[in-house]
């Protein structure tokens, strides 16, 4: 997929979470989001997924402009999987209560359509022995792996992920690493806010490295780590990567 920002400003309050961000980013499959906290990942993140509305510019996405009125707003979340960092799941319903909802409320599957689906992907990553678990019955590893599985039973045109595993033990976050790995094995088009550099070196083919709301550099992961330009990346990568 490819991207395209043009003066694109967010401001909370008097807060300018990101400031006049102009940027092409070439054709990737997936693309990593690092820098420091406060910096304006997840506010960039969540105007990509058409959470936000820009005060200032625009974005586009495969050459097609995100308009902002409500109407085309909600049709575009419709096409995109986001995972956050909080799995989000419904606490009441059961593992697979939590993707079958959404297909019939939202996507307007019938409930024999959105259990097939479903019971499909649970299956295929090896999730049906959990399927009838409620969150609470679930490891934090589990329950991330199921919020995968409900962003992608929509058939998403890409998924975004928000730190997926920063609530997770070494363990379980290996455990949705590899996940998203094979992911991408599958060719799926991929945006992954992270703090694991490691991961994002391996996982993305183009890097952004965003701090006091501006992209300060980007371009070509393995290129980006190897050799950074700016100070500023210089530092974060230093301090990132000293334990
Ligand atoms: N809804 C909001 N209301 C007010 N301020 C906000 C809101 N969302 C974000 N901000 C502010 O905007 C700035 C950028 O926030 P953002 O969440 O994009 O940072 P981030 O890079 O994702 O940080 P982290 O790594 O800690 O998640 C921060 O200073 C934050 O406090
Ligand atoms: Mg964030």
């Amino acid at each position: 997929m490819q991207l395209e920002f043009c003066g694109l400003s967010k401001q909370f309050g008097e807060h300018q979470a990101l400031s006049d961000v102009t940027l092409t980013i070439p054709e990737f499959q997936a693309l990593a989001i690092i820098g420091p906290s406060g910096g304006g990942k997840t506010t960039l993140l969540r105007l990509i997924a058409g959470l936000e509305i820009p005060e200032k510019g625009h974005l586009s996405i495969n050459s097609r402009r995100l308009e902002v009125h409500e109407e085309a707003l909600l049709a575009h979340r419709r096409t995109v999987g986001t995972v956050f960092q909080a799995y989000n799941l419904f606490p009441h319903l059961t593992a697979l209560e939590n993707v079958v909802l959404p297909l019939v409320k939202v996507h307007g599957l019938s409930a024999r359509e959105a259990l097939d689906t479903a019971g499909a992907l649970f299956e295929r990553f090896q999730l049906a022995g959990h399927a009838q678990r409620r969150p609470a019955e679930l490891s934090g590893g589990q329950q991330q792996r199921v919020a995968i599985v409900r962003a992608i039973a929509i058939k998403p045109r890409f998924l975004l992920f928000d730190e997926p595993t920063s609530a997770l033990d070494p363990e379980m976050t290996a455990e949705v690493l590899d996940f998203i790995m094979e992911l991408r094995g599958e060719g799926r088009d991929l945006i992954i806010v992270t703090h694991n550099m490691g991961f994002a070196r391996e996982v993305s083919d183009q890097c952004l490295f965003i701090a006091d709301g501006e992209v300060q550099e980007s371009g070509h992961s393995s290129e980006l780590f190897r050799s950074p330009h700016t100070p500023s990346l210089v530092n974060f990568l230093a301090k990132v990567l000293r334990y």
